[in-house]
């Protein structure tokens, strides 16, 4: 039996996963929109804790102050009334016509300037809904012709706009974090910042890379043909894992967004394993929502949506269930410490010993028995089938 998710579990979606009308590049839509007031409403009933969206999800495109200020009225008393949080807003810099070679690296000025206003009216309002994250995902920050950028400038745009909002972040006081939502192509033929590693390059050349951090998504790595888990490992290991978007893909193809576990599952039972057990010897673990970046495939209707947002939630409570019991397996800690993962974690160098000192140390090189060493076996297929045999609830 798979419980009931309830908020401790801090699940999260975005308005536009469940709002997704299903309209793609080869047809039209096959569902009606829907109401944020009503997702609100849905997805607290199912067990969730907050939503999250772009500025276009909730105030249509151009609307004037008036209709704004009704539309996020109508939002906050959704909110009041069922307890859900704004975790997270994040900006369209993709759908409209004016930003069809990108926003912060478009070569017209014009849309950048465009962009840049656009993006620190929406920090206004996330601040003003208590959300504690700002993602940036640059859809269209990139190209399908080498030609097309000088991408040592593009570079320096995109820094230069993620420095600006965050700059206006710290003078305003606001209690937000930016992060970064990496992505290899699609909707451009390549993408800008494509994958977890580029993304931290580009923050730690940042004036204000101290509050700018990642939303790495697990299609968008896998699309890169990349493991997801150890992306979020690297970030955490950069305390830079502010926010992230679980989601399943299918191999190296077009940007899937299916349920969580509904693509590669034993990769998504690593993913839980780490956010919810950490690394196997300690360091910074992530405590942010569980927000969920999906698309309810295009064949189904609504309850179909409403379905697959429970699945999202259900598959990382079964996982989490099955991770926890992994770890805590006497049977797997000592699997573990036969695979050598504790030992790791002990310096290369003895405390105060230095490269001179290992030089010196005939134990080290000279006197070794390679062989020896070499013919250690380190276990780690029994290891994988103890955590398959986990995931597959096999096992206690
Ligand atoms: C995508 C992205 C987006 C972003 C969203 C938040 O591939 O379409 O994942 O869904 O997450 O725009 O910035
Ligand atoms: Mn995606
Ligand atoms: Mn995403």
């Amino acid at each position: 039996m798979v419980r009931t998710p309830t908020p401790q579990d801090r699940f999260s979606f975005g308005l536009w996963t469940i709002g997704w009308e299903a309209r793609d590049q080869f047809g039209d839509a096959t569902r009606p929109a829907l109401d944020p007031v009503e997702s609100v409403h849905r997805l607290a009933e199912l067990g969730a804790a907050h939503i999250t969206f772009h500025d276009d999800d909730v105030v249509p495109f151009g609307s004037d102050a008036a209709t704004r200020d009704r539309i996020l009225d109508r939002l906050k008393g959704a909110l009041a009334d069922t307890g859900i949080t704004v975790e997270m807003v994040t900006t369209n810099t993709f759908t409209h016509p004016i930003f069809k070679d990108g926003a912060f690296t478009s070569n017209d000025r014009r849309v950048r300037r465009y962009a840049l206003t656009k993006i620190l009216r929406n920090v206004d309002l996330a601040a003003e809904l208590g959300a504690d994250t700002f993602v940036m995902w640059g859809g269209r920050e990139g190209a399908e012709y080498d030609s097309a950028k000088d991408l040592f400038a593009a570079h320096e745009r995109y820094a230069e706009g993620i420095d600006a909002v965050a700059g206006y972040i710290k003078d305003k006081h606001y209690g937000l974090r930016i992060a970064i939502e990496p992505k290899p192509n699609e909707p451009r033929g390549d993408i800008l910042l494509p994958t977890v590693g580029h993304a931290l390059a580009l923050i730690a050349k940042l004036q204000h890379g101290d509050i700018v951090g990642l939303n790495p998504e697990t299609g968008h790595e896998q699309m890169a043909g990349l493991n997801y888990t150890s992306g979020l490992a690297q970030a955490l290991w950069a305390d830079k894992l502010f926010h992230i978007d679980l989601n399943g893909q299918r191999s190296i193809k077009y940007d899937q967004d299916l349920v969580f576990g509904h693509g590669d599952l034993f990769s998504a039972f690593a993913t839980v394993d780490l956010v919810e057990n950490g690394f196997p010897s300690g360091g910074p673990q992530y405590t942010g929502p569980i927000h969920f970046d999906y698309k309810p495939s295009r064949t189904e209707n609504m309850d179909g949506v409403w379905a697959s947002a429970a699945a999202n939630m259900a598959t990382y409570l079964i996982l989490k269930e099955r991770a926890l019991a992994f770890r805590a397996d006497p049977e797997v800690q000592e699997a573990m410490t036969a695979s050598g993962v504790y030992e790791l974690a002990e310096p290369t160098l003895a405390p105060g010993e230095s490269v001179a000192d290992l030089l010196a140390d005939p134990s080290a090189y000279d006197e070794l028995d390679v062989d020896e060493v070499a013919s250690r076996g380190f276990h780690f297929v029994r290891l994988n089938q103890l955590a398959l045999e986990h995931a597959l609830g096999a096992r206690g």
